[in-house]
């Protein structure tokens, strides 16, 4: 591990020097700029995928291709990557519980291996699409899952070994749908792109010429100096609804945003894995990298007028344009936000000689460590023999000042609590993959197994990841 960080900090200063003399610095503070330069265009929605069905069985054919895209719509394209010919990011994948679910996975790339991780899904290591299941340049991975998990809003990306954060941030990722037949959510919106709204946003850097490129600078990750929202800078969403759902998705490599709905009263409903029991009202949300929220908008008092959903990223502390909602004359009134969203869940039988489990979260001046270890590629760092227990797991952010979201494939957690107090009524009672770990915080959760195998559990600022803080547990199959 060492020597690759050794290589690391030699490519950040030589990047950084070339970024100054091609006259980066006056280009640094520029970020309102770019948002500038860019054309005003209506969001894009990802086209959905149902995959090819017969049955039951929905089968789906990726593929990871070389692309350009034009970020700012001003006709200037960057050299970026996407899915089955998206000039940027990839179809969303939608499936059914219950159904079988075949996907093949071709990389198309030239010269780097690639994986597709389904961030959330309930599945054996051997389908997770991790650091072990490698797809060589030119090959295909087949994978053959039966969807047991309920309605949820994921989302897939790559995770191969020392792959993960460039080919996430140059445009490989997409959302992942999961629908139930849960009859209490019939009345939600739920018609996808006009009033149910994949919202995926990146913190990106993008020159005026609108290029882009993978760096590692500094500690903080790629938090980028400006948002892109499904993959375009300078959106807007016109709407005739009264409830607007959006499915909202931190898909940046770094960065812990703060959506503010400002006047327009909101209902968190979901958060990564599932709805919460009744809704919450919500005038904000924050998501740290990998976590998603859905919310309904209730846009009866805003006809006619524009607003801007703004995003506060705390990092940088800055603030930028989510989306700019125009809402026009409401004709759509059919849908409502229940009172109820799910049967209560059956309480997690947390024993009082559970297994606990502890990991430390730290970083020095190149490296991230997790219980003072990095990540080796091929080492387990431990081993769960009976994956039927729950288990209480504790993280404890030792750093001054850098977040940690940390995520567990092959699991489901609940938040149990947040610095010795019961976890904030939008991450309680909810089940989840991610959860953000503050500067000097404490987190505890309790850990459900979905899956055998080797699993990760990582940090989601994907740089954090690369440059070491990440672990592989192997679960036993269950009794
Ligand atoms: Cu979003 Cu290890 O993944
Ligand atoms: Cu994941
Ligand atoms: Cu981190």
């Amino acid at each position: 591990m060492k020597k690759i960080i050794v290589i690391f900090s030699v490519v950040c200063i030589f990047a950084t020097s070339a970024w100054a003399q091609r006259g980066g610095h006056n280009r640094r503070n520029n970020r309102q700029n770019i948002v500038d330069l860019a054309t005003p265009k209506p969001l894009p929605i990802p086209p959905v995928l149902e995959g090819i069905q017969n049955g039951n069985t929905k089968t789906f054919n990726m593929e990871a291709r070389h692309t350009s895209h034009d970020f700012l719509g001003t006709g200037q394209k960057t050299d970026m990557l996407g899915y089955n010919g998206a000039s940027y990011l990839g179809p969303t994948m939608r499936v059914k519980r219950g159904d079988r679910m075949i996907m093949n996975v071709k990389n198309s790339l030239q010269g780097v291996p690639t994986t597709l991780h389904r961030h959330g899904a309930a599945l054996d290591a051997k389908d997770d699409g991790n650091q072990n299941q490698s797809i060589p340049a030119g090959g295909t991975w087949k994978s053959d899952i039966i969807v047991k998990q309920e309605a949820a809003t994921l989302w897939y990306h790559p995770h191969a070994h020392g792959q993960t954060a460039e080919q996430a941030y140059m445009g490989l990722a997409g959302f992942f749908i999961i629908d139930d037949d849960n009859p209490l959510t019939k009345s939600l919106p739920s018609t996808y792109g006009v009033d149910d709204i994949p919202v995926v946003f990146q913190g990106k850097d993008i020159t005026e010429d609108g290029q882009v490129s993978f760096r590692l600078r500094g500690m903080a990750g790629l938090v980028g100096r400006t948002l892109v929202v499904n993959g375009a800078v300078n959106t807007y969403f016109d709407t005739k609804s009264k409830l607007l759902r959006l499915r909202l998705l931190n898909g940046a490599n770094s960065g812990v945003y703060t959506i503010l709905f400002g006047d327009i009263p909101a209902k968190l409903i979901a958060g990564d894995l599932g709805y919460h029991q009744t809704p919450i009202d919500a005038r904000q949300v924050t998501l740290a990298s990998g976590e998603r929220a859905e919310v309904v908008l209730d846009l009866s008092k805003f006809q006619g007028q524009e607003i801007t959903i703004l995003a506060h990223e705390s990092i940088r502390d800055t603030t930028h344009e989510l989306v700019k909602l125009k809402i026009n004359d409401i004709t759509d009134l059919k849908t409502s936000v229940p009172t109820q969203l799910v049967e209560p869940r059956k309480a997690l039988a947390i024993s009082d000689d559970a297994p606990r489990r502890f990991f430390s979260l730290r970083s020095t001046m190149h490296d991230f460590y997790i219980n003072d270890e990095q990540y080796e590629h091929g080492t387990i760092n431990f081993r769960v023999t009976k994956p039927e227990e729950v288990e209480v797991w504790t993280f404890k952010n030792t750093d001054e000042r850098y977040p940690h979201p940390m995520h567990l494939h092959g699991t489901e957690f609940y938040v149990l609590s947040v610095n010795g107090r019961p976890a904030p009524k939008e991450i309680r009672n909810v089940p989840k993959d991610t959860v953000l770990v503050n500067p000097q915080d404490v987190v505890e959760i309790a850990v459900v197994y979905k899956g055998s195998g080797a699993f990760p559990y990582h940090c989601h600022i994907l740089e954090h990841e690369e440059q070491g803080m990440m672990g592989m547990m192997e679960v036993a199959p269950a009794e």
